[in-house]
């Protein structure tokens, strides 16, 4: 398995470009499945769980077709509504084409996704909602598996704010007959950014940014072209990295729309940041100052940006406390951190962190797709050499990682 080796001591300085959303893409190429006409999106993040969502749609019978960042999907003949389990364990996300397939075939039969390392993540409200909208749903040997001759209309309210259940049961209802009303809607950009691609594709959804998002069913989508929003969170993990190593950057092709909270905090922690128009500015001090965090659902502080922030919280001077209120078990990059010599106390959902002066380089192992972007950024802090693990984690969510790295003058490489 491939590791990263990272020196560390360097102040990053230059400038790199944003890739495409991976939780925007992910949802909106998965819309595909609604039309039978070709659909074009770009700026397509190149990533392995792009890639593995692409093979999960060929073998349903989607015609897949990508030159770069350019992806075109023809679902003009799903032969195979089916999510195996063999995909789905890979990447959880793949629960989002089950809205699709229900509204488009009328059936779909999509493995459970399972826990993974930061939680057990039921699907219960994508269900929930399903069945609210007509639909017979079982779960039955590990398999979702969903009947109705058409969904209809409903007012849906989830337990609790679901990024992709409200993006399942948006996509379902833009096919059913009648209006839905998604009450308690995750309000992220990620979800704007897929209605705004179903309304290019002929969908009439309003509200989609707030907690209440409405649906008017139509008989069939058209195809259409759709450029994938930049991604914030690879956005906030690059200024947190140049924030910790007291560096000076520019990040392109990225804005600080969506990151208010996490912007913020990083001018609590003493950096100037300047937004220009598709692209962030950010010189750190030569020491932080440790920031509180409390995650939660948009526009609030994101859960993706919790564990690098504790990388900078670190190395900070003084002490803060991070409270994770999405997700039961996201502090794995804690223990991880401390081999570094990180200062942290866990306590259930919340970790203090002392900030020391230097973290020590040595071997640590990357447990999920954000506790290794912490580690990374730890080992660009730390003094001498820091090898990281199971960095498959990295590759799912951060495209050319070292590459850009390195266009900011991290000495970093990949080995196998
Ligand atoms: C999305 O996951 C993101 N993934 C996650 O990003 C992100 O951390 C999360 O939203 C929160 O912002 C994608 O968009 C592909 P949720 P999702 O449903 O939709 C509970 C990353 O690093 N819940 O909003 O799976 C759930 O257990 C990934 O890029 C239920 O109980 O998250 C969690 O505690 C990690 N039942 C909370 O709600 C349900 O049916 C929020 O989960 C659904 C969710």
């Amino acid at each position: 398995m491939d590791k990263l080796l990272i020196e560390g001591g360097v102040r990053l300085a230059g400038e790199t470009a944003i890739s495409g959303a991976k939780n925007a893409a992910l949802p909106i190429l998965c819309a595909a499945l609604l039309t039978r006409e070709p659909m074009t999106f770009t700026n397509v993040p190149q990533l392995n769980d792009i890639d593995t969502l692409l093979k999960l749609l060929g073998q349903m019978g989607v015609k897949v077709s990508r030159d770069n960042a350019t992806v075109t999907l023809d679902a003009s003949a799903i032969d195979n509504p089916v999510a195996p389990y063999e995909m789905v364990k890979t990447m959880r996300a793949s629960i989002l084409v089950l809205g699709p397939l229900v509204a488009r075939c009328g059936e779909a039969r999509v493995s459970l996704p399972g826990g993974c390392a930061i939680g057990a993540r039921p699907v219960d409200q994508h269900i929930k909602g399903l069945q609210a909208m007509g639909a017979q749903v079982t779960v039955e040997h590990g398999y979702v598996h969903a009947v109705v001759p058409r969904l209809r209309g409903a007012r849906l309210f989830t337990d609790m704010v679901t990024v992709t259940g409200t993006e399942n049961l948006m996509m379902a209802a833009c096919l059913a007959d009648g209006e839905t009303v998604i009450e308690n809607a995750a309000r992220e950009p990620e979800v704007v950014d897929l209605a705004n691609c179903l309304v290019a594709m002929g969908a009439r959804i309003s509200g989609a940014g707030t907690d209440v998002i409405r649906i008017r069913g139509v008989e069939r989508l058209n195809g259409a072209t759709h450029r994938i929003m930049p991604d914030r969170i690879e956005t906030g993990t690059y200024l947190c990295a140049a924030a910790a190593t007291g560096g000076e950057i520019r990040l392109t092709r990225t804005s600080t729309a969506y990151l208010d909270a996490v912007v913020d905090k990083l001018m609590d922690a003493g950096c100037d940041v300047v937004a220009e128009r598709d692209a962030i500015r950010l010189k750190a001090p030569a020491r932080l100052t440790a920031v509180n965090i409390r995650t939660s659902p948009y526009p609030a502080f994101p859960t993706d940006m919790q564990a690098q922030f504790m990388a900078i919280n670190a190395v900070a001077s003084g002490a803060a406390m991070i409270r994770e209120t999405i997700f039961e078990n996201r502090f794995m990059h804690a223990v991880e951190l401390q081999r570094l010599g990180a200062d942290i106390r866990i306590d259930g959902n919340t970790a203090v962190v002392q900030g020391v002066e230097r973290l020590q380089g040595a071997t640590v192992m990357a447990t999920d797709l954000r506790a290794s972007a912490s580690l990374v950024i730890a080992g660009l802090v730390a003094e001498g050499e820091t090898v990281i693990e199971r960095i498959y984690h990295l590759d799912r969510g951060y495209e050319r990682l070292e590459e850009k790295l390195a266009a900011l003058g991290a000495r970093v490489r990949r080995v196998a």
